[in-house]
């Protein structure tokens, strides 16, 4: 029976037990799931529901090599099956800072149902330094300012809920009064 206690115990699991995943299986992700990334992404919170996100799907390997030249992370890149690069549109700005915190929220949406769907993920932020190359490489206009790559697939190993560490509660709440 799938009591609320059950329930929350599975967000609990999806949330807390989501790690980066940089290690790739050829096996190809299909597009119902790439797609199901895609719609966790859309229904994420924006301000003023302006919906600033813009995605790229990426699965030739000529163009992934060439994003790769682009990065440190080369390899995730290349290993990965599927990249999703995600796009701020600045025609449709209405705050830059707001439309920015959307677009996190997006790409954590993503990252959990990659997660739930057994593929691995890792969002990459290191490439933003040459966002406006990425974008001159897949030909898209200058409105849309790269925010991160997702690269995905599925991991080489079973997943294991390394240890990642993250700082004790007390250490992050400033306040409860
Ligand atoms: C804004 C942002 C940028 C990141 N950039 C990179 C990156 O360029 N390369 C990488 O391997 N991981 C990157 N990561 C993943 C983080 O390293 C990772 O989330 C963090 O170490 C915690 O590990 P976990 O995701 O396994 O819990 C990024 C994460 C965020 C949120």
């Amino acid at each position: 029976m799938n009591t609320k206690k059950n329930w929350l115990n599975q967000q609990q699991q999806l949330i807390c037990e989501r790690r980066s995943v940089r290690h790739f299986s050829d096996r190809q992700p299909t597009k119902e799931q790439i797609d199901a990334i895609l719609e966790a992404g859309r229904w994420a919170p924006s301000g003023l529901n302006n919906q600033p996100w813009r995605f790229a799907i990426i699965r030739e390997p000529e163009l992934q090599s060439s994003i790769a030249g682009l990065t440190k992370y080369h390899r995730v890149i290349n290993e990965a099956p599927v990249l999703i690069s995600v796009f701020l549109d600045k025609d449709m700005l209405y705050h830059r800072e707001k439309d920015i915190q959307s677009i996190g929220a997006a790409l954590q949406n993503m990252l959990l149902m990659a997660h739930s769907l057994g593929l691995g993920a890792v969002w990459l932020g290191e490439i933003l330094k040459n966002g406006e190359q990425v974008c001159k490489l897949l030909e898209l206009p200058s409105r849309y300012e790269l925010m991160a790559v997702i690269a995905t697939g599925y991991p080489t190993e079973p997943h294991k809920n390394q240890e990642k560490g993250r700082k004790p509660l007390e250490e992050l709440v400033l306040l409860r009064r």
